[in-house]
């Protein structure tokens, strides 16, 4: 490990953009087809990590969707969540704000309930074994219509204290965030917080609807803002906490290389970045993989890094006391090593 290695993996960190469909690894999607009796279109893991090649997002969401199609009890969405925040807790992360797309599980039958009671069994064993502290954003996919969106949104009233908020993910390109718009208010007025996924495939436009029609509280990815200088003035004056995904977006093709990232000009153009692992089953890797592979691709320093891991808990969805607590412990390692 090198000096930098190191250094990233004791780095106290949150994780705020993470699928938690996408932290399905090959080997638990086999042992959870086999224990559901669901046939899956592969011979082997090796054989699924093959097929994890991918030209753009849609490629990729075709894939994933067919993956979740093994989750299907209370104890499977346990079991997914528990298999994630033990990588979480390895590359200390100490808090996490976890997506899940309960569309993909209620089109198949699966009651929202279910989903929602596996996923907060372990998001409890999380604190109780890590002292992890997580929380649940409900995502809405947006290549369904709205009406779907409100059906899913009456589902969570139930469970409106065990989620913090509302998000938007899915395919981008012609579905833009004004389609959500109706939506968006009617979770506003449950006192739900709102994030969306914008900028990723989707031109600077999308990002200033996320911002001025869904009043977004965080903007998740957010790369191609940087087409529009004063879009960019903007989201560094109000400093909007961008969830940006390195492999990701190497992955799925939004930049060519890791060296073509736009990780250190966003922090040097004054944007509130985070770095987060997005779908780390399927682009090859957790949170420190990204760190790592973002430092080795853009040169950061000690310093940027320091500033990411910063601004991931002043972009949680923490009180203020528990924001300077986790500085606080992030202070004390800095003065450590
Ligand atoms: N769902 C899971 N990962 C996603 C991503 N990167 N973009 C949009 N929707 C997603
Ligand atoms: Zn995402």
């Amino acid at each position: 490990m090198t000096d930098l290695d190191s250094f990233i993996a004791g780095l106290p960190k949150a994780e705020l953009h993470m699928h938690i469909e996408g932290s399905l690894e090959p080997e638990l999607m086999f042992a959870l087809a086999k224990r559901n009796g669901v046939d899956i279109p592969f011979d082997s893991v090796e054989a699924v990590r093959a097929a994890y090649s991918f030209s753009n997002l849609q490629d990729f969401l075709d894939i994933y969707y067919q993956g979740a199609d093994v989750l299907r009890t209370e104890e499977d969405f346990c079991d997914l969540a528990c298999a994630y925040f033990e990588r979480a807790a390895a590359d200390k992360v100490v808090h996490a704000e976890i997506f899940f797309d309960p569309q993909t599980h209620t089109a198949r039958g699966i009651p929202f309930d279910t989903v929602m009671r596996g996923l907060l069994a372990g998001m409890a064993d999380a604190q109780a074994r890590h002292g992890i502290s997580s929380k649940l954003i409900l995502c809405f996919l947006r290549h369904l219509d709205e009406a779907d969106a409100f059906v899913t949104l009456e589902q969570a009233r139930p469970w409106r204290d065990r989620i913090e908020a509302v998000g938007l993910d899915s395919s981008e390109l012609g579905h833009p965030p004004e389609k959500f718009a109706r939506v968006f208010a009617a979770a506003a007025a449950m006192g739900l917080k709102r994030v969306a996924h914008a900028g990723e495939e989707g031109p600077p436009e999308y990002v200033q609807e996320a911002l001025d029609i869904l009043e977004v509280d965080r903007l998740d990815h957010g790369n191609r803002s940087l087409e529009d200088e004063a879009l960019t003035d903007r989201l560094a004056r109000e400093q909007v906490t961008l969830t940006v995904c390195p492999l990701s977006n190497v992955k799925l093709c939004v930049v060519p290389d890791m060296a073509a990232h736009p990780i250190d000009a966003m922090l040097r153009k004054g944007l509130r970045a985070t770095i987060n692992s997005d779908d780390p089953a399927y682009f090859g890797g957790y949170v420190n993989d990204n760190y790592r592979a973002a430092a080795a691709g853009r040169n950061l320093s000690r310093d940027d890094l320091a500033t990411l891991a910063r601004n991931s808990f002043l972009g949680a969805f923490l009180s203020d006391e528990e924001k300077a607590a986790h500085l606080a412990t992030l202070d004390a390692y800095l003065a450590s090593v």
